[in-house]
This record gives C-alpha cells, sequence and structure tokens, in this order.
C-alpha cells in the first residue's frame, strides 16, 4: 500500500460529464493509488474547512483523476475551481478491493450507483496488477488473473447526450461485458454501428431500473467469483443480499461522512459483526457480511 501524504497542487483539467459530476485531474508521480484508495480535497481557504473524501477513478500517465459529484458546499466548491487552481490533497488513503478479491478468482462483477463507478473503473484498468491479497482477507487465498469483468452500471438519470460520454470513454475496452440501468430509461449512445462508444469488444446492454435488477438476473445465470460494489446504501445492501443468496463472495465500498480521513477523530463508525469500524482507517472497502446493514 502507498504511503500517503499531504500536498497542494494545481488543479491541471475539470470537464463536465453531467450536469452535476465533473472529473477533475492532477498531475501524479507516486505510484498508482489501488482502487477503492481515496483522497481527501479541498480548495484551500474554502469556507468548508474540512476536505471531502473521493475515490481514485484513475491514475495514469501521470495524472489522477476523480468523479465529483456536487452534493453540498465542498463539492461545490471543487467543481468551482477553473484550471490551475490550487487544491489540497491528502492520499492515497484507506484499504483497497484489491486486497479482498478472492484471489483465483477470474469472473469478477462490478456493481456501481452514480459516482461509485469512479473507483471500480479504476479497478477494471487495475486488473492486470493486482496485488497479492492481505492475509487474513476473508475472501482471499491465492491470487490469479482476472478472465472477465461484468460491469453493472446504475443512474438515477440516464445520459441522452449522442456524443461520447467521457464517463464510459476508456471503461468499455476495460470489460468483457457492460449493463447500463438507468431508472428513467435514457441510455447513452453505446452503439458499435454509431461508433458513439466502443462496444467493439464489449457485450453492452441497457436496462431500465435498477442496477441490482440486472445483478439478479446475471446472478442466476453466471458464476461469479466475487460481486464488488460501490454506491447508495440501499444499493449496495440489495448488493450484499443478492450475493447472499447466490453463496458468492461479495466486496463493499462503504460511504460515511469523515473529518480527519486518517482514524483519529473516530467520526466515521462502521457497525460490523465484530464491532464499531472506521470507515477511513479500516475501509472503505469491507467484505459486505462484516457489515450490520
Ligand atoms: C471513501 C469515500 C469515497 C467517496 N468517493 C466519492 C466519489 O468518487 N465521488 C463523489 O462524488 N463522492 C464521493 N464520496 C462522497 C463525498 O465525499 C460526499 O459527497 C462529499 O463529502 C459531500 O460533501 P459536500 O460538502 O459537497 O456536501 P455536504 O454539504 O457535506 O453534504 C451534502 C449531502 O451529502 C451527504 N454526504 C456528505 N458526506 C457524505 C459521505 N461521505 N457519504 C455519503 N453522503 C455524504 C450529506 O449527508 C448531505 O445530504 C465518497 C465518500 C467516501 C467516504
Ligand atoms: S474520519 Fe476521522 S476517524 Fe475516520
Amino acid at each position: 500500500m502507498n504511503k500517503s501524504a499531504s500536498f497542494t497542487a494545481p488543479l491541471l483539467a475539470s470537464r463536465l460529464l453531467s450536469s452535476k459530476i465533473k472529473e477533475l485531474k492532477f498531475l501524479w508521480n507516486g505510484a498508482a493509488p489501488e482502487a477503492g484508495q481515496f483522497f481527501m480535497l479541498k480548495p484551500p481557504g474554502a469556507r468548508t474547512f474540512l476536505c471531502r473524501p473521493f475515490g481514485v477513478a484513475s491514475a495514469e500517465n501521470g495524472e489522477i483523476s476523480f468523479i465529483i459529484e456536487e452534493k453540498g458546499e465542498g463539492s461545490a466548491a471543487l467543481l468551482a475551481l477553473i484550471p490551475g487552481a490550487p487544491v489540497e490533497l491528502t492520499g492515497p488513503l484507506g484499504n483497497s478491493f484489491e486486497r479482498l478479491i478472492p484471489a483465483g478468482a477470474s469472473r469478477l462483477a462490478l456493481v456501481s450507483g452514480g459516482t461509485g463507478i469512479a473507483p471500480l473503473r479504476h479497478l477494471a484498468a487495475r486488473r492486470e496488477n493486482f496485488e497479492p491479497p492481505r492475509n487474513g482477507a476473508e475472501c482471499a487465498s491465492s491470487i490469479n488473473k482476472i478472465q472477465k469483468i461484468s460491469f453493472f452500471a446504475g443512474f438515477k438519470h440516464g445520459f441522452n447526450n449522442k456524443t461520447i460520454n467521457p464517463l464510459f470513454e476508456g471503461l468499455l475496452p476495460l470489460v468483457e461485458h457492460f449493463v447500463f440501468a438507468s431508472e428513467d430509461g435514457v441510455f447513452p449512445e453505446l452503439s458499435a454501428k454509431t461508433g458513439a462508444l466502443s462496444c467493439k469488444t464489449a457485450i453492452c446492454s441497457n436496462h431500465k431500473g435498477f442496477v441490482t435488477d440486472s445483478l439478479g438476473e446475471a446472478l442466476k445465470k453466471e458464476k461469479f467469483d466475487a460481486v464488488i460494489a460501490c454506491g447508495p446504501p440501499a444499493m449496495m445492501s440489495k448488493t450484499a443480499a443478492l450475493c447472499r443468496q447466490a453463496d458468492v463472495c461479495c466486496i463493499v465500498s462503504i460511504e460515511r461522512r469523515m473529518a480527519c480521513g486518517v482514524g483519529a477523530c473516530l467520526g466515521c463508525v462502521v457497525k460490523t459483526v465484530h464491532g464499531n469500524r472506521r470507515c477511513c482507517a479500516d475501509g472503505p472497502v469491507f467484505n459486505a457480511k462484516e457489515i450490520i446493514w
């Protein structure tokens, strides 16, 4: 696991992904953070004096990126920044999906809700580079090459832009199967025919409804070695229940409001069967069967 550091870096680029979601990029010359790790971010001198946690969405070619949705004051301040503006970053923090993936696993289902797509995109990009699992990791035994990734991406509102949506750019070539679920039934242009997004290598399909409907159907037909989820609490507890029924290892990234981000303030408690755990320092990634939902 990389050592974390605090530093100030100028925002390299900011691009709009949907009306309230942007990707923010920074230069990064450290080793790539593991997937599921996060950074605490804030603009210096911002009125919100606490940093906000965001999962790493990519770390490639000397750059690191985050996919940030506007929720309140802290995220709005970050999304308002223009390239060149300084940002305080601390990270990489927390554990990672990679340490809990059942080694020997070759088929993964990744299930995201909203911006939960960010750390799972990074996970798909790192499929060749997983570290050996940590001792005592509940699901793990030995490491193997990932042969197949099925990615289930869920959104409340779909994307109806006919141009390439940068959120999916770069993700589709990394997976073998991609399901886009939107509650409003609006879908991005995924057709290989129009060339909008490359479904040349991945089998793509759309589903109107919850992303967990698609996962539930897939679990009936296919054997996954692990299901890895990141998104809103209701989506993750449903995912955990589906995996319990199907007897599949389920790994989740839990979100809590954070103050220090480094395990000092005990402000980010996650209730587990082993007692209270700190989301920032003991997580954010947990085996779903440890969580008291
Ligand atoms: C490990 C981790 C990784 C995360 N990764 C991402 C990411 O990649 N992209 C992204 O957009 N967001 C991510 N989040 C959530 C993000 O940290 C919050 O949306 C952000 O802190 C909200 O700050 P704010 O000042 O904008 O909103 P606030 O004004 O503080 O709150 C606005 C609303 O957001 C809710 N909220 C605040 N903090 C959290 C939180 N930590 N978890 C859930 N709800 C919260 C509040 O209850 C409130 O309803 C992550 C959170 C954690 C813990
Ligand atoms: S945010 Fe302080 S202990 Fe987790």
